[in-house]
């Protein structure tokens, strides 16, 4: 039997994947083209190759077209925007994104800056950002909005309740406080970070917790309240013993806090896939603002 408790953001994805497939045929039936999404990953992280090789299979998997350009960890910042500059201006690609973290040479605010909005799926440029903040249509950060959609297709009621992000990151702590408080969303927002007084006590308030720190299972059964909803945005790598050599670990210590929440997502299998699957809800948008 299903448990109710746990928001399973792999079948939320799912059914997403199956609506934007259908948008996508749609495209191709009409003689549109699939839309494209393009991927600069730079150097050899572990973590970033996985990410970007389950964006790739997710493109594909909805009948989208996906490429991957691939710099090396010594490759320049000139050629690193060189890069984004062609992607560009390349009328092929409807959409692309630059993995993050890239190597410390190199000025990521500057790399980032230099997409162009129309083609910045991932949300993170300045005029998305600006956009966003005045609740205009953009390109929404596809973690915030894969998680917003996730607690409204689990019904979880967010207007009123009294929602805790600790973490203020670009991509995900800082856009999901001013999503959550927004007219028409209409939660109450506190924001915690690495210098707030009595963390647990305003963690304990929680209606609804939002965990994106990258400590792994930081979050213990005595900082949540009672009934809480927990969603927790961290990925974390533990080295172990297995033939990976590793296992994933969210940023909540899941099994204690479970017993504590009204519904937690899971590590993996809850947020990971929402955010995928943003990113192609984005990229479809992308590609149908091009027609
Ligand atoms: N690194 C971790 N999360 C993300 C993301 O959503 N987009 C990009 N480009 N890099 C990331």
């Amino acid at each position: 039997m299903a448990d109710n408790k746990i928001i399973d953001g792999k079948l939320i994805a799912d059914t997403i994947k199956k609506e934007i497939a259908a948008e996508v045929a749609g495209m191709i039936d009409k003689g549109e083209g699939a839309p494209h999404l393009a991927a600069v990953i730079v150097g050899e992280d572990g973590a970033s190759l996985t990410y970007v090789a389950s964006k790739e299979r997710a493109c594909r998997s909805v009948g989208m077209i996906s490429s991957v350009y691939r710099l090396s960890a010594k490759a320049s910042e000139e050629e690193v925007l060189n890069t984004i500059n062609f992607l560009n201006n390349d009328p092929e690609i409807d959409g692309f994104i630059v993995q993050l973290p890239m190597p410390k040479h190199i000025n990521e605010t500057k790399v980032i800056q230099s997409i162009s909005p129309d083609k910045d799926v991932d949300g993170f440029t300045l005029h998305n950002i600006g956009l966003m903040q005045l609740g205009e249509p953009c390109f929404l950060p596809a973690t915030p909005f894969g998680i917003l959609e996730m607690l409204k297709r689990s019904n979880v009621e967010v207007a009123g309740k009294h929602v805790v992000v600790l973490g203020r990151s670009n991509i995900v702590g800082t856009p999901i406080s001013v999503m959550l408080s927004r007219k028409g969303v209409d939660a109450t927002v506190s924001i915690c970070h690495s210098r707030t007084k009595n963390l647990e006590e305003i963690t304990r308030q929680a209606d609804i917790l939002v965990v994106a720190i990258g400590k792994p299972e930081f979050v213990k059964a005595d900082m949540v309240k009672e009934g809480a909803v927990v969603i927790d945005v961290g990925i974390n790598r533990i080295e172990d013993n297995s033939e990976k050599g590793y296992h994933i670990v969210g940023d909540v210590d899941y099994k204690e806090v479970y017993k504590k929440a009204s519904m937690i997502t899971p590590v993996p299998g809850g947020v990971g896939p929402m955010t995928i699957v943003s990113l192609l809800h984005n990229t479809l948008l992308a590609a149908k603002k091009r027609k």
